[in-house]
């Protein structure tokens, strides 16, 4: 595929530039350590996203995702992108649940790299860990 190689010139000369700049430090090189506090730094993101989805959500009507979707149970994160009728267009799982966020909880929509809304994705998509991948489906 094009697009891959393409993606891939551009990654090996970006790491080229790299180690030219800096040190030289491979860019895969990483410690047990390293690996310790990183899956950390993940766990504490879907805490905080297992908070925020049972009711830590600041919403007006004081409505929480549990409310209908106990444990995320039929948030199906591993079947985005997909076409959502709600918004007529193929979505990001973030934009459904900015869906549910502006609609049930009656709450201003979180942008994209908001820290709240990577961590519900993180909390959501962890409570599906191992669910087979099924983008586009119903
Ligand atoms: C009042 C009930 C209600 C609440 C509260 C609610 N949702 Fe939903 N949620 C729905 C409904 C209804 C749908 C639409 C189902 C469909 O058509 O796919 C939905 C869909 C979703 C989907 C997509 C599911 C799919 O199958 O594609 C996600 C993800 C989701 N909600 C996350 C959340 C999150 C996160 C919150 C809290 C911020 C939340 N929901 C709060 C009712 C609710």
């Amino acid at each position: 595929m094009t697009y891959r190689k393409t993606y891939r010139t551009l990654l090996a000369a970006a790491s080229m530039l790299m180690v030219v700049q800096t040190a030289p430090v491979q860019a895969d090189e990483f410690s047990d350590e390293d690996l310790a506090r990183w899956q950390q730094e993940y766990l504490s993101v879907v805490g905080q996203g297992d908070k925020l989805f049972h009711g830590g959500l600041s919403s007006k009507n004081t409505v929480s995702c549990d409310q209908c979707h106990p444990n995320a149970a039929n948030t199906h994160p591993e079947t985005y992108p997909k076409f959502q009728r709600q918004l007529g267009r193929v979505v990001a799982l973030w934009e459904m649940i900015n869906w549910c966020i502006q609609n049930p909880l009656e709450s201003e929509l979180l942008a994209a790299d908001d820290p709240r809304m990577i961590a519900l994705q993180a909390y959501i998509v962890e409570e599906r860990r191992g669910a087979v991948l099924e983008p586009g489906k119903h």
